[in-house]
């Protein structure tokens, strides 16, 4: 130090107090439940979807919920939730976020819990001191969290407040790690029969993992095959990798890194859902059985949702607005003028323009089908 001219000794402290506050922005929500993040010129947007990639969809919406630059993420794991604790009713560790408007504004976080049953042996109980703001190097990630007491099992969800979803392209970028027998769940829900879940088993190898479309237990309660894959030779689930589901009317597709790894037509949902997060075991088969005092969590850096909405922002009164929504959009006209793409992008989160109406006129959905053609052909 003494070697280094003065101002420079002077300006090391400087940087390095200004630093973490230069790097770290608040959680921010757009508060909007008709949301264009960082586009508000998009009228749609336009993913390459179907079994090669190469079928556009379009859709409505876009959101993109960032985790990486939070302040007050914590270096360590907190102690694990115990025995003589009750788990729903533990605060979270870091209130600035978690307690923020911002925050509950756009998720919520579980605390409910469920009993032992004789195929499910370990009762379960979610905590909102599961879910905290951890971090990587500099980078600071979303981490659900379940961990093995001796009588339970502690659990961490997370819900979207967008209950409207119908239809959507989301992507997630996350990794799982820690102890055997917890399952990381990142899915589209409304109920057990219109759900369509990846799901991440930490029995399984690492290159493996679940795509599934509910119910997958039939009412007989044998097992439907046809409900639910599991290909391996994947990129490795411990490691950071992009984790996507295209729910669309007809299909669901699953994808890795952008490359499609499984599609399904079975049981597809039709009523308007959510996003969910969690991390959880409960002794059954599917989990399996954590070793009392172990761990294990999922991290997400961000999340990525671009969709189409029916009835209200909070999935209420569903019947009633379902058919009024429709209509609305028709009798607007509007069309999709501008259409953006959200892959591909110079920065991840802010959608681009790919196609803009000459002179003011706008194009039909319909005709929209072509544009995405004509992009993929062109390479934008
Ligand atoms: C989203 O909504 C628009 C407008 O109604 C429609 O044209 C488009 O096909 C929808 N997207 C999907 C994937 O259903
Ligand atoms: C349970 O956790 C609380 C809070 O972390 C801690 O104060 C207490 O000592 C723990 N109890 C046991 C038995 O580990
Ligand atoms: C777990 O939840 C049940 C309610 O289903 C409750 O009776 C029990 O006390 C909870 N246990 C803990 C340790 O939080
Ligand atoms: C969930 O948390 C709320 C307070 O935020 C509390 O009133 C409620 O009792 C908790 N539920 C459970 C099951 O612990
Ligand atoms: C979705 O929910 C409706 C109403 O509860 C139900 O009739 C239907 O079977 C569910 N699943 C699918 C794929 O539509
Ligand atoms: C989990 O452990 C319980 C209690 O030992 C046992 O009854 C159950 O069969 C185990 N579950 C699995 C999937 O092995």
């Amino acid at each position: 130090m003494s070697n280094l001219p003065p101002f420079v000794v002077l300006l090391l402290p400087l940087t390095a107090l200004l630093q973490p506050t230069l790097a770290a922005y608040a959680y921010t929500s757009t508060s909007n439940e008709t949301p264009k993040d960082n586009s508000a010129d998009c009228d749609c947007y336009v993913v390459q979807s179907g079994a090669q990639s190469k079928t556009p969809e379009y859709f409505q919406y876009y959101r993109f919920y960032d985790f990486r630059n939070l302040p007050g993420a914590m270096s360590d794991t907190p102690p694990q939730v115990n025995d003589t604790q009750i788990a729903g009713m533990q605060p979270t560790w870091q209130p600035n976020l978690f307690d923020s408007d911002a925050w509950k504004y756009d998720w919520g976080i579980q605390n409910w819990s469920k009993d032992a049953t004789e195929d499910f042996p370990t009762p379960m109980n979610n905590s909102v001191a599961n879910v905290y703001l951890g971090q990587d190097d500099s980078t600071s990630y979303l981490a659900l969290r379940t961990a093995r007491q001796e009588e339970y099992q502690t659990s961490a969800e997370i819900e979207n407040q967008q209950k409207n979803l119908m239809h959507v392209s989301m992507r997630m970028y996350g990794r799982v790690q820690g102890a055997k027998g917890a399952v990381a769940g990142f899915f589209t829900f409304y109920d057990d029969d219109n759900e369509s879940d990846i799901e991440i088993l930490t029995d399984d190898p690492t290159d493996q993992i679940r795509y599934t479309n509910q119910p997958s237990v039939g009412k007989d309660g044998n097992e439907v095959t046809a409900a639910s894959f599991g290909p391996t030779d994947l990129a490795p689930w411990d490691e950071w990798q992009t984790h996507r589901i295209d729910w669309l009317p007809k299909n669901s597709y699953w994808y890795l890194n952008q490359n499609q790894v499984a599609a399904n037509t079975y049981s597809v949902p039709r009523k308007q859902s959510f996003l969910v997060l969690n991390m959880w075991s409960d002794g059954g088969e599917w989990s399996g059985n954590m070793t009392v005092g172990d761990s294990a969590e999922f991290h997400v850096q961000w999340i990525e949702m671009t969709f189409n909405t029916s009835g209200p922002y909070d999935g209420g009164e569903r019947q009633r607005n379902e058919k009024r929504d429709g209509g609305l959009f028709a009798r607007k006209g509007k069309g999709c003028k501008t259409v953006c793409k959200i892959d591909d992008v110079k920065q991840l989160g802010t959608p681009e323009v790919v196609h803009s109406g000459a002179m003011g006129m706008g194009i039909s959905w319909g005709l929209l089908v072509v544009v995405g053609l004509v992009s993929v052909v062109v390479g934008y």
